[in-house]
């Protein structure tokens, strides 16, 4: 039996309208503080607004940065980190998707210190201002957890991090906010954490905890990921793929990633265009074929929990069922793109397969079955 240890710090407010609780939240932490959100979504649904509006009557100075775009690049993060040092804020705040939620922690990190953000990929920050999240699609988890996937504009590198001081302190759950979010945006988010069940539950260093979160996520996904995108306004859709999100999160948190999300990262990273859902929605089918042995008895279970008839198939092909439930799944939420109609070009894959070993081994590592360079090479190629 292996030994783990189990941590997550993070308050975990959700509810309708708990954003209105934003102000007394933040003044628990300070009286000034910086949000960062992306550069469209939120200004216009008046969703920023409010939350300016509701931080200021608690009495809380607030400057905001709103440079961040899908896929942050560290000089974005590094532009607000300048900014929070120069105002001297207290408290960071992330509103939007997985990308300014990210950044937030990122920039709470370089905020605090004297270097460039991506040197703490290689020195580990052990402090960071305060942060809360306040989250806008279901999708990354990142709400609760302390990771940051940042990209090298330079490189097109895209790793990602994640030290104890970068855990939110608060995680501020609303899922009137996230029913803004258009179809193709759902579709995406929703799928990403579809991968983040199948990596956590199949990976190598999972647990029961993160076996626990996941089937919780599993069965809501399930029951809510195609009502929200068929009907955006649905808002027990909306609030149940905002706990999925949630739960998913704290699944990777405690157990990783594997080969997709490994492969997706450089390809988003090379391609900032791409979607990260989008992209695992490319790669699904042939990395699910390339861990069917090892994922044999998961893969199964997952099928029976779909609903789909054992009849009179045998092991392998009841395995297979799941993969082609998750074909199903990516073509109803019209995510059946490839590689290349997503721009990826094809000599760009042998970068691609590097850069999933140099920037996110670990998720190699963790993966059910090992793969090496050449392995990688071919999931790719068979998903353009
Ligand atoms: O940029 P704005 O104007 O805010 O618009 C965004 C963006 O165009 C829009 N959007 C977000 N919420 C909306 C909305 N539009 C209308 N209504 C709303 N309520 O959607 C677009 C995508 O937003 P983004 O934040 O980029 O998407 P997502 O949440 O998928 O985050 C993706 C980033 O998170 C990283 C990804 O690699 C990527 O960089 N990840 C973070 C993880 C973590 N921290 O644990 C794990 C994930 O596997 C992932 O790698
Ligand atoms: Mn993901």
């Amino acid at each position: 039996m292996d030994s783990f240890d189990i941590f997550n710090p993070v308050n975990i407010r959700f509810g309708r309208g708990v954003i209105g609780e934003a102000g007394k939240i933040a003044r628990r932490y300070s009286n000034s503080a910086l949000i960062v959100t992306g550069k469209t979504s939120m200004r216009k649904t008046g969703v920023l607004d409010n939350l300016i509006g509701i931080l200021k009557s608690a009495g809380v100075d607030v400057t905001v940065y709103d440079g961040i775009t899908p896929n942050p690049t560290t000089a974005e993060i590094d532009e607000a980190a300048g900014i929070a040092k120069q105002k001297g804020v207290g408290l960071i705040i992330g509103l939007g998707g997985g990308s300014p939620l990210d950044s937030a922690k990122a920039v709470a990190v370089a905020a605090k210190g004297d270097m460039p953000v991506w040197n703490y990929l290689k020195t580990p920050a052990t402090e960071a201002l305060p942060v809360i999240t306040i989250v806008s699609t279901s999708g990354t988890g990142s709400e609760v957890n302390r990771y940051s996937v940042m990209t090298n504009p330079e490189t097109g590198e895209k790793p990602g991090f994640g030290y104890a001081c970068m855990y939110p302190k608060e995680a501020i759950i609303d899922p009137e906010i996230t029913a803004s979010m258009p179809p193709q945006v759902t579709a995406a988010t929703g799928f990403d954490v579809f991968v983040h069940i199948l990596e956590a539950f199949t990976g190598k260093i999972r647990n029961a905890f993160s076996s626990a979160y996941c089937m919780q996520a599993f069965y809501l996904l399930r029951d809510n990921l195609v009502r929200a995108y068929e009907e955006p306004a649905n808002i027990e859709a909306r609030g149940n793929m905002a706990l999925a999100s949630a739960l998913a999160g704290l699944a990777i948190d405690i157990s990783g990633v594997g080969i997709m999300h490994a492969l997706e990262h450089p390809v988003s990273g090379n391609y900032p265009e791409v979607a990260h859902g989008a992209g695992l929605a490319a790669l699904a089918v042939p990395s699910m074929k390339y861990n069917l042995e090892a994922c044999k008895m998961d893969f199964m279970l997952i099928a029976h929990h779909f609903g789909i008839k054992r009849a009179g198939k045998s092991d392998d092909e009841y395995a297979y069922a799941l993969i082609e439930k998750t074909e199903d799944i990516i073509r109803t939420l019209s995510l059946n793109a490839r590689l290349k109609d997503l721009g990826v070009e094809k000599d760009r894959l042998p970068k691609i397969a590097k850069e999933a070993f140099s920037t996110m081994g670990f998720a190699i590592q963790n993966n059910a079955r090992a793969a090496g360079e050449a392995e990688v090479l071919k999931i790719l190629e068979e998903s353009y």
